[in-house]
């Protein structure tokens, strides 16, 4: 007698690279030589997790009594203060046009659930790209919503025309649209979208929202590893968008706490809005998760709540930016014998991806020589750059 519910949700294919990635740790601890590039955490040359000193601080610091209280549904005031100022440095009058409201997540994964829970219409589709982090689909599905991909490259450009005409069929479809872009440093192609093209969606979302209601999810988990991080919000500022943006933020990757479990979602649109994302994402964090880790968001008050260290922050993120700039060129040079191929248009960040033929046997031929990477829709190989030391 089985007790499982027929409608539990076992779809685990996008578990897949922590599959993997466990294999090749297990083989390593063997002593067996592994090349691992699977899983997307940036390590230092020795191997280490890389990580900004200031933080390593901060997690000591914060372990208090104080800190093992329940937190606030939504995090406390003083973080939503801190992640703002963090967010919009670069540009503190963007955010001045817009209402705005912060609730923290289950990293960058939990502000995502709570985007696509509350903005898209049960049964109904979230646009997301045709290549990208697989677990986008499982998130909306488990949450009993659909996907729809639209194209993200053609002729290894960004496909402008390509996800305008997405987004105009699922706008007439649904009667609204939400979608996911994930910028900078897409995971799993490093495109990052430069200026203009920010500008020309920027202005085409207007005029789709005049007559549909527009969500865009900013997914920017990779967002620190950009060289020019802010874009997008630099195009905001100089037109003044009416449609709903949420910035899915993820400490994840910025702050090297990947197990820990901090991120936050951002919404910033009417005052209307505003008022109706309040409730919702306390809602929805409340019944998920009931409340986000009171320990993490306190370290992250006490390593980047004043505005003082942001320099020190830059030097850190400039010398990873640099680490990865070396990875990548190594990474090619290691495997562009291996798979023979050209590359999706990369940029920057965390991965790079090869556009092969049988990507599931490639990936497991490469298996048997100890060389782990991930296939995707058996067309793409994706390779971790950020957690290649051992190339050199
Ligand atoms: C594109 C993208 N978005 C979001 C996330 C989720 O990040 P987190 O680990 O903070 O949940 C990841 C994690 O790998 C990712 O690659």
């Amino acid at each position: 007698m089985k007790h499982i519910s027929k409608d539990a949700y076992i779809d685990t294919s996008s578990s897949l690279v922590l599959t993997l990635s466990n294999e090749a740790r297990e083989k390593k601890a063997k002593g067996i030589k592994v090349i691992d590039a699977t899983i997307g955490m940036l390590l230092d040359d020795e191997g280490k997790l890389s990580s900004f000193p200031l933080m390593n601080k901060a997690l000591k610091d914060a372990v208090t009594l104080d800190n093992r209280k329940y937190s606030t549904v939504r995090g406390n005031a003083l973080f939503h203060k801190n992640l703002i100022n963090w967010i919009f440095k670069e540009n503190p009058k963007g955010i001045n046009k817009y209402e705005y409201a912060v609730c923290a997540s289950m990293g960058g994964s939990g502000a995502l659930t709570l985007a696509v829970r509350n903005y898209v219409d049960k049964s109904k589709e979230l646009l997301i790209p045709d290549i990208g982090w697989g677990n986008y689909s499982a998130l909306a599905v488990e949450c009993g919503r659909t996907v729809e991909k639209y194209p993200l490259f053609k002729n290894n450009k960004l496909d402008i025309n390509g996800i305008k005409e997405s987004i105009l069929k699922s706008a007439k479809k649904n009667k609204r649209v939400t979608l996911i872009i994930n910028d900078p440093c897409h995971n799993p192609s490093g495109y990052s979208l430069n200026k203009k093209e920010w500008e020309e969606l920027v202005n085409f979302f207007n005029k789709v929202n005049k007559q549909y209601p527009l969500t865009l999810i900013l997914d920017v988990a990779y967002m620190d590893y950009s060289h020019d991080s802010r874009i997008y919000f630099k195009t905001i500022e100089k037109i003044k968008a009416q449609y709903l943006t949420l910035v899915a933020f993820s400490a994840s990757k910025t702050l090297s706490v990947y197990g820990m479990r901090l991120g936050a979602l951002i919404a910033l649109g009417n005052k209307e809005d505003i008022e109706d994302f309040k409730l919702c994402s306390a809602a929805t964090s409340r019944a998920i998760w009931s409340s986000p880790s009171a320990y993490l968001i306190s370290a992250f008050n006490i390593a980047l709540g004043d505005k003082k260290v942001y320099p020190a922050f830059e030097k850190y993120r400039l010398s990873q930016t640099k680490l990865l700039e070396n990875r990548f060129k190594q990474t090619r040079k290691f495997f562009d014998k291996l798979i023979k191929s050209e590359t999706l248009p990369y940029k920057e960040g965390f991965f790079l991806t090869y556009k092969v033929k049988n990507a599931n046997k490639l990936a497991d031929s490469l298996k048997k020589k100890n060389i782990y990477v991930l296939p995707m829709q058996d067309k793409y190989i994706r390779i971790a750059i950020c957690s290649l030391t051992n190339l050199k």
